[in-house]
């Protein structure tokens, strides 16, 4: 049997007035349908760029990905994203936003009435019913990102492409989308790309964790595989010894193979003034959190 998804020796490069950025580097991943998988790394090792490429929204340098046996070249309402900045259109309501995608995939399929019942649904599933009305001026971030869920989940994708989608919400709503999230994709049993900063979230949700490599020329650096039975639950969890191991996994992977070392202070003032300081101590560095 073939690769539900399949990404091979894909390289980005882009360039910039300095030259040609060396991004991605032969990003190799296989990943079956139904499978939930976290793109964990530090921040500008090139998640974003992988997810955008199965997005069909950039093109790989060299390399590509095939999704069941058709090569991705464009966007396609089969790929759903939720973006990291919530992109909703600003002149339309919560309910119009949503709407507009699923007409987009349901059109002749579904009476006006089954549209309405399944957008309002959907609205529902993310907490967002009592606000539907609303334009993205008039509600927080955190509603505009649940309402970008529940556009995404209402196109019914085969694969659900997440760019640090509950990053922007407080911890309760973002535990309750991570329970939602869970529970459609046990019924829907969508093929999930989540990328996340959270190492609890990358354990909790998914079936593999595939860890980066620090860019330039990132690439996939380990893939841990996740198998804590299902349902889950996030108070039985935190008591239990596997999943422990696997979240001193992922710390391990971040913190000592791929620690990310930057200056404290990086200004080109403060540059001037580390020089000064330098001749007497050269310990002041970070491990960068994201
Ligand atoms: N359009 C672009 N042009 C030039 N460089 C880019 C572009 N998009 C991303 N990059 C660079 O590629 C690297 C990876 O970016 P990105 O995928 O956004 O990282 P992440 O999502 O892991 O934080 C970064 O160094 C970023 O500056
Ligand atoms: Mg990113």
């Amino acid at each position: 049997m073939s690769t539900f998804l399949d990404i091979s020796g894909v390289d980005m490069v882009f360039p910039t007035p300095k030259g040609t950025f060396t991004a991605l580097k032969d990003v190799n991943l296989k990943i079956n349908q139904g499978e939930f998988i976290s793109l964990i790394g530090h921040s500008g090792c090139g998640k974003s760029t992988v997810l955008n490429i199965v997005a069909g929204l950039y093109q790989a340098s060299s390399g590509g990905v095939i999704l069941k046996n058709t090569e991705v070249n464009e966007p396609g309402p089969e790929r759903a994203v939720v973006f990291q900045n919530h992109s909703l259109l600003p002149w339309l309501s919560a309910y119009q936003n949503v709407e507009l995608a699923v007409k987009q995939v349901f059109a002749g399929k579904m009476n006006k009435t089954e549209m309405k019942q399944w957008i309002e649904h959907n609205l529902q599933l993310v907490h967002m019913d009592h606000a539907m009305h609303k334009r993205p001026g008039e509600i927080s971030g955190g509603m505009k990102q649940r309402v970008g869920i529940a556009r995404a989940l209402a196109m019914q994708p085969e694969v659900l492409l997440m760019d640090e989608p509950f990053g922007a919400l407080d911890a309760l709503t973002r535990a309750h989308m991570q329970d939602s999230l869970m529970e459609i994709q046990s019924q829907l049993n969508n093929t999930v790309i989540m990328i996340t900063h959270d190492v609890d979230e990358a354990v909790l949700l998914s079936d593999k964790i595939v860890m980066m490599t620090n860019g330039p020329e990132a690439t996939v650096g380990e893939i841990l595989s996740v198998g804590l039975e299902r349902p889950r639950n996030r108070l039985a969890l935190a008591q239990d010894a596997e999943y422990n191991r696997l979240r001193s996994e992922v710390l391990k992977f971040l913190y000592e193979k791929q620690r990310k070392v930057e200056p404290l202070i990086q200004s080109k003032q403060a540059s001037k003034m580390q020089d000064i300081s330098q001749q007497e101590s050269h310990k002041d560095v970070k491990v960068s959190s994201s």
